[in-house]
């Protein structure tokens, strides 16, 4: 659990993104059943209804933290309200837990979005807020601007990338860092070094992955299809990587070790 503004958001989550239909419902069912707490969805990946059914499903919706994200194109106030009033109806839940800006849009000023983040809290639709994608710069003005506490920037963040710089500005603004493609999209596995370390706690190279992030206080949010690989995302904490495996894994990041194009966005510096 990492306690943030006042708010627990459990340190291991699933991740759904591509998960779709009947197997997005089950899977999410399946992870809360063997001790998942936070569930990672988004607008944009048009699985919020299976996702609502297997939390519903679960029969454990109170202690699950369930985040969605508002995309892009819908961060004019009037639309964020209307995009949050539709994740709620397809995740037929009482309330999202955590609602995220998925990517800032240079188009629409930061305080106008926030301004509408802020009175969907108020008014009950959401429990805490916080952004995804977001740069130092970034971060600096929506500290400045939102009246409400953002709980967490939800970024790209695993060995083979340095995030050093974002995740010191975080910690500064006492916001959690939620770790996306927390194993580089499956790229962990076959990495030698990830590999040789996890022989010696007999553990797999994702599990070390994962324990690397956790281990610096980061949540991740691993996504998987197949059910056999949810216990083993979860398997975390009965070891613990030592310094200098710490620092061997963090000599893994190289220049071009992003995974998620985000050239698209003029505000990313
Ligand atoms: N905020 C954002 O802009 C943003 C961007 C990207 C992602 N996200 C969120 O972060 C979540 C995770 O990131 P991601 O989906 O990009 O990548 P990821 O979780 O790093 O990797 C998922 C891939 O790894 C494989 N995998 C899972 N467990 C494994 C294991 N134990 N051993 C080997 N391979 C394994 C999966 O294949 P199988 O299905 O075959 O297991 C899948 O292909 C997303 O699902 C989404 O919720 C957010």
């Amino acid at each position: 659990m990492i306690e943030t503004k006042g708010f627990n958001i459990p340190i291991v989550g699933l991740g759904t993104w591509a998960l779709r239909g009947r197997n997005c419902a089950r899977l999410t069912e399946q992870a809360i059943r063997i001790g998942y707490r936070h569930i990672d969805t988004a607008q944009m990946y048009d699985n919020e209804r299976e996702v609502g059914e297997g939390v519903r499903a679960s029969g454990l919706r109170p202690e699950v933290i369930v985040t969605t994200k508002v995309q892009p194109t819908m961060l004019a106030p009037h639309d964020l309200e209307r995009s949050v009033k539709e994740s709620l109806a397809k995740l037929r839940l009482d309330v999202i837990d955590l609602l995220l800006i998925h990517w800032p849009n240079p188009r629409v000023p930061l305080s106008e979005t926030f301004g509408a983040m802020a009175k969907m809290k108020q008014e009950g639709y959401v429990r805490q807020i916080g952004v995804s994608n977001f740069t130092v710069a970034l971060l600096a003005e929506a500290n400045r601007i939102s009246a409400e506490p953002l709980a967490c920037n939800q970024i790209e963040c695993h060995p083979f990338l340095n995030q050093d710089k974002v995740i010191a500005a975080c910690r500064g603004y006492k916001m959690a860092v939620v770790a996306y493609s927390p194993i580089a999209r499956g790229g962990a596995k076959g990495n030698e070094l990830l590999e040789t370390i996890g022989r010696s706690y007999k553990k797999t190279a994702a599990q070390v992955c994962l324990r690397w992030l956790v281990q610096q206080g980061i949540i991740v949010i691993p996504r998987t299809s197949k059910v056999e690989r949810l216990a083993e995302n979860f398997a975390l904490f009965d070891f613990e990587l030592t310094d200098g495996e710490m620092r061997d894994i963090a000599g893994l990041a190289r220049r071009g070790g992003r995974i998620v194009d985000w050239t698209w966005s003029p505000r990313w510096d």
